[in-house]
């Protein structure tokens, strides 16, 4: 072996300067020209694995700069972009740029955030980014945390925090065997997925799941929450903890926090809200009413990849007392030798994960550029370009306009020439969604409303203008009318 070693892995420092460099180039002309491109391009799987080929695996290595180029056009040529300004799908961001940019830094780095001594700086770095995002909320800043990777692993997290916390403390030994009644937890017909496969995964079973009735306004009825609590109570369970959501992922509503809180210390309850979505709007002074009884929460989930506009993928659970994370998920193997400072935080002992890459640099350095006032600003212009949406929607003859909450606008397409059922519409919309998701102009998601099949735009997106609102509104009517003339003329 030679006393240098050469490996097929290294770039020269002139070679990844030229192919960073080069990429650089593309990507600052990529975060412009967005607009220019269709939202999808509406490819099939089919298509895409044609383009791929169905070569095996490499035998020897290739030219890392072709590689790279290679990569670029098939992903700026095959590509969903959700940095579009016609993006209002589901709820994922525009992407901060610097987010591209904190990545490509933390991954040359490459900390292992699971241990301190292994990521001194950025194990700091996440820690002042867990407290600041409590600021931004308006959230105990003394509380714990820990950076996940988006909505679903900060919800798990907490939840598992919450059954350590609140189911006999044998169950870390004898799991659910050693119980003599059966856990159950409880949350507003309008949660998130992720509550199912908690249950599943934590042991207790998706019959342990309560879902509690929404009122008109989708909120969780609390008088049905606490009669089905004391029903409970009767019948030998034992109740752990209660979701209340803030901003559910459908219409956008905001549950009671502040009554959930009562009814979670009247009964002794684990308090947790799912604020993936919603919560960063509790920052903005003329909605934080809306949030009221956050603080008193045990936990709580929020998502910087959702309304802080952090690239894919950053979540982060927030619990009060930290302590509850430690009881939940440290251990002290012997193969770790990872002490060597007072008051060391090993990010392994406070959540699911061990290695751990550093997600947080990107959150921390969007708080930093963009700062509260920053914020602010992009959130309350996301809620009032919502607004638009909904009063639009409303005055056109041929759009209904459904609700609307936070950013979220929920709306369909009724025709104008004569008296549809309700069966006809739900296939209509559909139809109409399916023809919008693929074309390329604007990508909107469904919601179900009252067995209503609608659109639903949600507008986590700073580059989402005034004028994109009003185009939406004239694609949605003219696709909406074709779709009508294709589907009367396929029934006949
Ligand atoms: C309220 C709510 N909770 C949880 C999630 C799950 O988040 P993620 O997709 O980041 O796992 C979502 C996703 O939209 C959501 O809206």
């Amino acid at each position: 072996m030679n006393h240098n070693r050469t490996t097929p892995i290294e770039l020269s420092k002139d070679q990844f300067r030229k192919i960073g460099y080069e990429l650089i180039d593309q990507i600052s002309e990529f975060n412009v020209s967005m607009n220019e491109r269709p939202v999808t391009y509406g490819e099939s799987p089919a298509q895409l694995q044609e383009l791929l080929g169905k070569g095996s695996l490499p035998e020897q290595g290739k030219d890392a700069e072709a590689l790279l180029q290679q990569a670029t056009e098939l992903l700026f040529n095959h590509s969903l972009f959700n940095g579009h300004p016609k993006f209002l799908g589901y709820i994922t961001s525009s992407a901060t740029p610097i987010g591209a940019l904190a990545d490509l830094l933390a991954s040359s780095v490459n900390p292992n955030v699971g241990g301190q001594i292994l990521s001194p700086i950025a194990t700091e770095i996440e820690k002042q980014t867990v407290q600041w995002l409590a600021e931004f909320i308006g959230y105990n800043s003394d509380c714990g945390g820990i950076l996940v990777s988006g909505g679903n692993m900060a919800n798990f997290t907490a939840f598992l925090a919450a059954r350590t916390a609140k189911a006999p403390k044998s169950i870390k030994e004898k799991g659910m065997s050693g119980l003599s009644k059966e856990l159950v937890v409880y949350c507003s017909k309008t949660t998130h997925t992720w509550i199912d496969k908690a249950s599943i995964l934590f042991g207790l079973g998706s019959d342990a799941v309560r879902w509690i009735p929404a009122d008109e306004a989708n909120r969780m009825d609390i008088d049905q929450l606490e009669a089905t609590i004391k029903k409970d109570l009767e019948n030998n369970s034992m109740p752990i903890m209660v979701i209340g959501t803030a901003g559910d992922v459908s219409t956008g509503s905001v549950d009671d926090l502040d009554a959930i809180s009562k009814v979670c210390k009247t009964y002794n309850l684990w308090f947790h809200v799912d604020g993936a979505y919603g919560v960063p709007a509790a920052l903005v002074p003329q909605y934080k009413n809306l949030f009221k009884g956050l603080d008193q929460a045990d936990s709580i989930a929020l998502d910087p990849h959702k309304w802080l506009y952090s690239p894919l993928e950053a979540g982060c659970t927030l619990v009060k007392d930290p302590q509850h994370l430690l009881d939940t998920y440290s251990s002290n193997p012997e193969y770790y030798n990872l002490n060597h400072y007072d008051h060391e935080q090993n990010y392994f002992e406070f959540g699911l994960q061990n290695s751990r890459g550093f997600r947080a640099l990107k959150v921390w350095l969007a708080l930093q550029q963009i700062g509260r006032q920053g914020y602010e600003q992009m959130i309350s212009e996301d809620i009032e370009l919502s607004g638009l949406l909904f009063d639009l929607a409303g005055k056109h003859p041929e759009l209904e306009a459904v609700s609307n909450n936070l950013s979220i606008t929920v709306f369909r397409y009724i025709p104008e020439d004569s008296d549809y059922d309700q069966d006809y519409l739900n296939e209509l919309n559909e139809e109409l969604l399916n023809t919008l998701q693929l074309g390329g102009e604007v990508f909107l998601s469904n919601a179900i409303v009252k067995g209503n099949y609608c659109l639903r735009g949600c507008i986590v997106n700073f580059r989402t203008s005034e004028k994109d609102i009003r185009e939406i509104i004239d694609i949605v009517v003219r696709v909406g009318r074709a779709t009508h003339d294709k589907l009367k003329k396929s029934l006949g």
